[in-house]
């Protein structure tokens, strides 16, 4: 008889209040890989026991996937009874206190499909040992409070693999008989195996330096596959960008004398910030103008500086276990950000993040997978690099920010990079070194780490006509999430403004935010006049659902005059949304939607100001995407939202078509394309004023659009116009989808955004083209970008993929069952998009929970799949 699947060992939770430090410690280990089909891995570790460990304590070793080839203490091949082997490590029963372990495995890179351990990308041999990887290459104590100084000797055949890299420094390279050669790397800084990194392959490189503030010349090279060199100037300016705003910033300088990026196609994630040896994604080091859109510069710019930044935060000062994976995400995040901020708009950035936060995090918070920014538990690590721990972990540092001020901020995290420098650390450990670098009291604070979902804020004013004052009562509640029925009042900073009936800003006594620590407090303004309108959470500062019905007329007014930027959008948001709301009731009821001219001149008055800045205007102009509009909804209701969505745009388009036009013609970009950010935000306002046009049904766009989708010399343009085609099923759209295909076909990052695009469409039959689709030659379910570009956006398309007959999701079910045979991590991450079907209307609810159970139901789920579903499925 099997075990029940729930009962598996593999399959139980890892708790954090079961955390116990490593009984033995690595300090060196000198590892060679001898790189062939089978390629042979020898390491060559200095173990000791840690002081008070009792003698006879076993040392255990995690390892899965690999042959071991021998085993040797002090040079002693262990016999068998002084060990034993299982699926998933090995014990050796009683070691001495201090030994020299030896260790010879064998590996088979090209079969390794998971894309975690050493594998291969096309030609490339390339490793990604975050999280648990490195027990795939050699048997260890694969946990990241084990920091040793590596040593890596790679042996390849030259011709194959004339470029040998490793972490740290070049110690030598020799020419071996039989056309192989051998390369050394030593890496100085003792790190955790997870920062681990090996590449081997054929790769040509951008070659550039970077001197620090104290004079250290840097060699820095971006490593890609043969012809994509011409690609990588904008990752190296990124990258000098990012090395000198860390000194600036932080005061925080590059550590060695070389460092280098390496482009791989076939990544699990992002990239990864391997010390000195960061591997990307290729999709996010290309750009040139004729590939990559204004987005994918600005994604460029983030990721090579987030991983750049983990030099400081996540390597030198790494987490002491996985629990605290937000220790170095949501800090490294918060420093992207911030470096973001600095390079383009702040206010455009902060508005951005926002949009990814509440459309990432805030269902996830709300849903069967919430979590803490600190998990309590987790059955497979690689479930938990998510929105959460990532995003709202940045908001949470953003908020000790807030309420510390920027300056003392920075003082506190030099504090804990000081104390910590070497080690690894805890979230308890940042906070603490932040409240000591300062004398804040954070105690409360901390809840925001242990403590999941989204707090709810309303606020309520009172205004007393006699002594001129307003009085506003702000209450806050966070609902239960699974495993945490009652919650505690948070420690919440909030920026709170007031505007005057004629829009001009009421200055207020306090300039340093509010601090809400009381499920309710009152705050209470002084020389206030009669009519005022609050501006709540501005920049939103607090990471938070604000539930206060303000009225149309309030929301209008900071609409138009909001001088805190966030919210001045955030007011047209809500405006909308409420709109949107009532439309997509009538539209359910059988109703006409009707006009809202209020509405309408505030689009027109935005539209027609002069003072803002064009990516600015672009995003006010911008109503709420349909998915979040569908999490506003009591059920989501993807038809309705849909159709309420139209008639608004078709609205605004109508009634301002000599305006869109005039935008479309005076920003019709006639200088070369540039991706900086104000050329960028041009584009999109452009970009917005004619995709209005068309929803409007606007005759005279259809040529621009058919021209732009196949002639603009930029990628930012062509694929603007390319999505408002691929909405429709014009000869236009077949048209420009042809040329592109072939302008692209034989470029394996670029000829994603054809099946994105596709995918993506808002149409019905979308489904039918996925399918199709998924026997093009391009596309393969063992390549992580083509799962995500093609099966990941069908399951982000807010009308394609919840059709009522609940063919979307299955078909969705048995892509993510294919997928998990090959690559677990991948299936598990787009499975997430059947975690929110309990909040679907039916029919969907029920196809939605149906495609889940099936998924559940199915035969060897790999643990991660297994996780999730099983959680998403939980009463
Ligand atoms: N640490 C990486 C980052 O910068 C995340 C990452 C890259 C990762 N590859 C991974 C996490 C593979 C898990 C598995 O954010
Ligand atoms: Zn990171």
């Amino acid at each position: 008889m099997p075990e029940p699947d729930n009962q598996r060992a593999d399959r139980q939770p890892i708790r954090l209040a079961d955390y116990r430090p490593p009984d033995y410690l690595i300090d060196a280990i000198e590892l060679s890989f001898d790189l062939n089909d089978e390629t042979v891995v020898r390491a060559q570790s200095r173990v000791r026991r840690k002081d008070g460990v009792a003698e006879g304590t076993p040392l255990r070793l995690d390892g899965e996937d690999m042959a071991l080839r021998a085993i040797a203490i002090d040079g002693e091949p262990l016999t068998g009874d002084a060990f034993a082997v299982d699926d998933s490590g090995l014990t050796i029963h009683n070691p001495p206190e201090t030994f020299t372990l030896e260790i010879e495995t064998a590996i088979r890179p090209a079969e390794n499909t998971r894309l975690e351990g050493l594998y291969r990308s096309n030609a490339l041999y390339c490793t990604q040992c975050e999280a648990e990887g490195f027990r795939r290459i050699t048997y260890w104590p694969d946990r990241p409070d084990v920091l040793a100084r590596f040593r890596t000797a790679i042996t390849a055949d030259k011709a194959a693999c004339p470029v040998l890299l490793s972490n740290g420094n070049l110690v030598s390279q020799t020419d071996l008989p039989d056309g192989r050669h051998l390369t050394i790397w030593d890496d100085p800084f003792p790190k955790p195996s997870y920062l681990f990194a090996l590449v081997a392959g054929d790769l040509e490189r951008r070659q550039d330096s970077f001197t620090t503030a104290s004079g250290r010349q840097v060699e820095l090279n971006i490593w890609v596959e043969p012809g994509r060199v011409p690609r990588t100037a904008y990752a190296m300016d990124a990258l000098q960008r990012s090395m000198a705003w860390d000194e600036t910033a932080y005061g925080l300088e590059y550590d060695l004398d070389v460092f280098h990026i390496v482009a791989v196609d076939d990544f699990n994630m992002g990239a990864m910030e391997n010390k000195s040896l960061n591997l990307f994604n290729a999709k996010y080091v290309l750009a040139d103008p004729k590939t990559a859109t204004d987005t994918d510069y600005a994604q460029i710019e983030a990721i090579v500086a987030h991983e750049y930044f983990h030099n400081w935060t996540g390597n030198r000062v790494t987490c002491r276990d996985w629990f605290q994976l937000s220790l170095k995400e949501g800090l490294t995040v918060y420093r992207d950000q911030q470096f973001s901020a600095d390079m383009r708009s702040a206010a455009v950035t902060r508005i951005q993040d926002v949009k990814s936060l509440r459309a990432r995090q805030f269902p996830e918070d709300a849903g069967p997978l919430a979590h803490p920014v600190r998990p309590a538990s987790y059955i497979e690590i690689n479930n938990f690099y998510t929105a959460t721990v990532y995003e709202k972990g940045a908001e949470v540092i953003g908020m000790l920010a807030t309420l510390l001020g920027q300056d003392r901020f920075r003082e506190g995290v030099r504090l804990y990079l000081q104390r910590h420098d070497g080690g690894a650390a805890t979230c308890d450990e940042f906070v603490a070194a932040l409240a000591d670098a300062t004398g804040a009291d954070l105690d409360q604070f901390n809840r925001w780490y242990s403590q999941a979902g989204t707090p709810e804020l309303s606020f309520e004013t009172d205004y007393d006509a006699g002594a001129k004052s307003l009085r506003l009562t702000v209450r806050q509640h966070t609902p239960p999430t699974p495993g945490q029925p009652d919650k505690l009042p948070l420690h919440i900073p909030l920026d709170i403004g007031l505007l005057a009936p004629d829009g001009t800003e009421i200055a207020l006594r306090p300039d340093r935010p509010l601090e809400l620590r009381e499920a309710e407090a009152t705050f209470t303004f002084a020389d206030v006049p009669a009519d005022a309108v609050v501006s709540f959470n501005r920049g939103f500062a607090a990471p938070a659902r604000v539930s206060a019905a303000q009225a149309p007329e309030s929301l209008a007014l900071l609409f138009a005059n909001d001088p805190d930027p966030f919210n001045r959008w955030e007011a047209g948001q809500r405006y909308a949304t409420q709109r949107l709301l009532d439309w997509a009731r009538a539209f359910r009821a059988g109703q006409g939607m009707t006009e809202d001219a209020a509405l309408l001149d505030a689009y027109a008055r935005n539209l027609a100001a002069t003072d803002l800045e064009p990516a600015y205007q672009a995003l006010l102009l911008t109503p709420p995407t349909l998915t979040n509009l569908g999490e506003q909804m009591a059920e989501i209701d993807p038809q309705a939202a849909f159709a309420a969505h139209r008639h608004l745009r078709q609205q605004v388009g109508i009634r301002n078509r000599e305006a869109l036009w005039d935008k479309v013609r005076r920003l019709a970009g006639n200088e070369p394309y540039a991706p900086d950010a104000d050329a960028a935000g041009r584009r999109a306002l452009r970009n917005t004023a004619l995709a209005y046009l068309a929803a409007a049904g606007d005759g005279e766009v259809d040529d621009l659009l058919a021209r732009q989708a196949t002639a603009a010399d930029n990628m930012t343009d062509r694929m603007a116009a390319l999505a408002v085609l691929a909405d429709g099923d014009t000869p236009a759209r077949a048209e420009a989808l042809a040329r592109f295909h072939n302008d692209f076909a034989g470029d394996a990052v670029t000829i994603d955004k054809w099946f994105q695009v596709q995918a993506s469409a808002l149409r019905d039959d979308v489904l039918r083209d996925v399918e199709r689709l998924m026997g093009d030659a391009a596309f393969s379910l063992h390549r992580p970008n083509k799962v995500r570009a093609l099966i990941g956006a069908f399951a982000a398309n807010p009308v394609g993929f919840h059709r009522e007959d609940g063919t979307g999701y299955r078909f969705f079910a048995d892509q993510v069952l294919a997928v998990d045979k090959l690559n677990p991590q991948l299936a598990a991450r787009q499975a997430t998009a059947l975690q929110r079907w309990r909040r679907l209307r039916e029919p969907q609810r029920g196809h939605m929970r149906a495609a889940l159970e099936s998924v559940a139901n199915s035969p060897q789920l790999s643990r991660d799949l297994y996780e999730i579903v099983s959680k998403s499925l939980a009463e």
